[in-house]
């Protein structure tokens, strides 16, 4: 006699499986209760509001187990073990990133993972400058309190690398996060079996984190293509104090992220990501954003306050009086430095504050990462550039003179 399982009831129990063992609950009957009315009433909400992103819980099924605990981890930051939490309906990812299935128990709002044994390395007054230095525009740590950096500080440690040397390797697990103190390092990223240079470091900035704060296995593999100095942090400090304040970041910044036109081709679960790598920058009145001309590293969104786009005068008569035309001004939501970046070319006009400005900041490689469903929103954008650069400058021979 044969038996036919019923279409989805291994990726249900899986996924059952998964939330008991994370949560560990005293009633196993009561939490089974609960869970199971909860992933009801999610499916019949998802289905009222046509929920898109999760055909499988539309149609009856669980979804599959990797995906989900991938998830799960994801929105690790969402108050993941209190058992009043508003139930979050598994969401597939479309990233073609697979999960690890080793996720460590971790709450990062539970206060107890603070009283875990600091990791510490000494460092000499003049090491400890260079640490600084390296890690004064990382992202990252812009969010953390006096007392989450000096921890961070006082528990990396120095790598110095070879050239060739792979730092990291896609699919491995994550050990550490690794900031650059100097020297190149390409990025490789493997897809089907053929693997693609997909982007660079040039002595600065950082990577790593992916692995760390999700869960997954390494999503790329880094070589250093010169000999150079890393600092690297330890798995657990990083989840400990960078994905404990990404939780925060994600309270603070969930309803701003959801109402912005430019992320609306995003999944929310993308949209999270999206947070877990900004980080607020705060601008006085006056104060230069970004300099005509310059390289670009990074991307920004409006969150308060007014920018002023400038470019550098022609032959128009509208010049302000250090010799700039202003060409827009951008307000709450609105975004800018997007130019450079997709063109791969300097800054085409200088961002100035007007009063004093916030904007969440976002760096190149998680730009390039997270924003490709947002690009046809972008380049529609940059297509109006022209236009309104011709409408303030007269023709287009004016533009090209002002390029020239
Ligand atoms: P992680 O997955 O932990 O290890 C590889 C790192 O490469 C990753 O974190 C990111 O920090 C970095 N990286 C840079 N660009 C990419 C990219 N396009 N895709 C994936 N990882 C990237
Ligand atoms: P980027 O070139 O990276 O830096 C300057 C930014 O100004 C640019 O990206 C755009 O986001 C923004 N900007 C706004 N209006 C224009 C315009 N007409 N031409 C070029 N850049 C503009």
């Amino acid at each position: 006699m044969s038996i036919e399982i019923p279409e989805g009831l291994t990726e249900l129990l899986q996924s059952f499986t998964v939330e008991v063992l994370r949560k560990q609950p005293r009633d196993l009957l009561e939490f089974a209760l609960q869970y199971f009315t909860n992933l009801k009433e999610s499916q019949s909400a998802g289905a009222a509001f046509g929920n898109e992103q999760n055909p499988a819980a539309r149609h009856g099924k669980a979804v599959n187990f990797i995906e989900e605990a991938m998830q799960i981890d994801s929105e690790n930051g969402e108050d993941e073990d209190d058992d009043d939490e508003e139930f979050v309906a598994p969401v597939i990812n479309r990233f073609n990133r697979r999960a690890s299935v080793c996720a460590e128990a971790f709450n990062p709002d539970d206060d107890e993972e603070d009283k875990e044994p600091r990791i510490t390395y000494p460092k000499t007054d003049e090491q400890r400058q260079r640490l600084q230095e390296a890690c004064r525009d990382i992202l990252l740590f812009k969010n953390l309190d006096p007392e989450q950096m000096s921890q961070v500080l006082d528990a990396m440690f120095e790598k110095p690398v070879e050239i060739g040397e792979h730092v990291i390797e896609q699919d491995d697990d994550g050990d550490n996060f690794y900031v650059i103190e100097r020297g190149m390092f390409d990025i490789y990223v493997k897809t089907d079996g053929s693997e693609r240079l997909v982007g660079s470091y040039n002595s600065r900035g950082s990577f790593g984190e992916l692995a760390l704060m999700y869960n997954t296995p390494r999503a790329a593999t880094i070589i250093a293509t010169s000999a150079g100095a890393l600092w690297c942090l330890d798995r657990l400090t990083f989840r400990r104090i960078i994905v404990k304040n990404n939780a925060k970041k994600r309270r603070m910044y969930e309803a701003f992220i959801e109402t912005l036109p430019l992320l609306k081709s995003l999944e929310p679960s993308e949209r999270m990501k999206v947070v877990d790598v900004l980080s607020s920058k705060v601008y006085s009145d006056g104060e230069q954003i970004i300099a005509q001309g310059d390289m670009a590293d990074c991307f920004y969104i409006v969150e308060s306050g007014q920018v002023r786009i400038t470019m550098r005068r022609s032959r128009s008569k509208k010049d302000l009086e250090n010799g700039e035309v202003e060409i827009a001004m951008c307000s709450r939501g609105q975004y800018f430095g997007e130019l450079a970046l997709v063109t791969n070319k300097p800054r085409a006009a200088s961002a100035y504050a007007v009063g004093s400005v916030k904007c969440l900041v976002m760096d190149v490689q998680a730009f390039e990462r997270l924003l490709g469903p947002c690009m046809n929103i972008m380049k529609r954008n940059i297509a109006n550039y022209e236009e309104q650069l011709a409408a303030l400058f007269g023709s287009q021979s004016d533009v090209e003179d002002r390029e020239a």
